[in-house]
């Protein structure tokens, strides 16, 4: 999607046909030059960094990032470029996911992801393997799956659900060789977070 930059450039056969034109008292700015300048202004309108392509969890769909809530923080941005969270293992992030989890999800998935009227989020089987990764995660908590579990970008921002995604992340209880989140050697060293710390 988007993002990729245009390319741009006077090829050695053009800049020939700019020194001919010259003699042929053409206009001083040949149509290359003018289309090199375009080319730059269309690139400055688009962003600078490559995004990945969010889909939909349910339909495949691509999900439309502009309906968010809110502005794109640094966390935020990074996340969009390669699909990473990275609030992950980070304890001020977590406490504050922790909190928003409180009121945005405990509710339906249990006060420490447990499970309740929901499915349990802490355990290693997902009803959407996908949820084992932080993209596919967020791509369930921005745009919902089925029934009651909606879409929850009109009440949180996506810095928010990076926040709640970290939390989730932190009280995981299931085997660490099945997080798809964590590296190899995250794997080998992650101890889950007592839901105390993480509140
Ligand atoms: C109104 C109740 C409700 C609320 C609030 C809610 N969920 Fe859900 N959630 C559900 C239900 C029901 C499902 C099962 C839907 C399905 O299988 O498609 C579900 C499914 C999920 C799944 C997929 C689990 C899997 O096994 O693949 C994730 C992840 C999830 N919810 C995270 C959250 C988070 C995080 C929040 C808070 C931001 C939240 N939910 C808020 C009801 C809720």
């Amino acid at each position: 999607m988007g993002g990729r930059p245009l390319k741009c450039g006077l090829r050695p056969d053009k800049i020939n046909e700019t020194n001919q034109s010259r003699s042929n008292a053409r206009p001083f700015v040949s149509n290359s030059i003018r289309a090199t300048v375009l080319c730059l202004v269309i690139n400055a309108s688009l962003p600078s960094y490559a995004v990945e392509e969010f889909r939909h969890t349910i339909t495949g769909e691509l999900l439309d990032l502009s309906l968010a809530k809110g502005t794109d923080t640094e966390a935020v941005k990074q996340f969009k470029e390669g699909g990473k969270n990275p609030y992950n293992a980070n304890l001020e992030a977590i406490k504050k996911g922790g909190r928003l989890y409180l009121s945005a999800c405990s509710g339906c998935h249990g006060h420490n992801a447990e499970g309740k009227l929901a499915p349990g989020l802490a355990d290693d089987y997902w009803t959407y393997p996908k949820n084992a990764t932080d993209k596919g995660l967020f791509e369930t908590l921005y745009d919902g799956a089925q029934g009651m579990m909606g879409p929850q970008r009109g009440n949180l921002t996506i810095d928010e659900m990076l926040l709640i995604m970290s939390w989730m992340r932190s009280v995981y209880q299931g085997d660490p060789e099945k997080a798809e989140w964590l590296t190899p050697e995250e794997q080998k060293n992650f101890k889950p977070a007592t839901h105390d710390i993480a509140k």
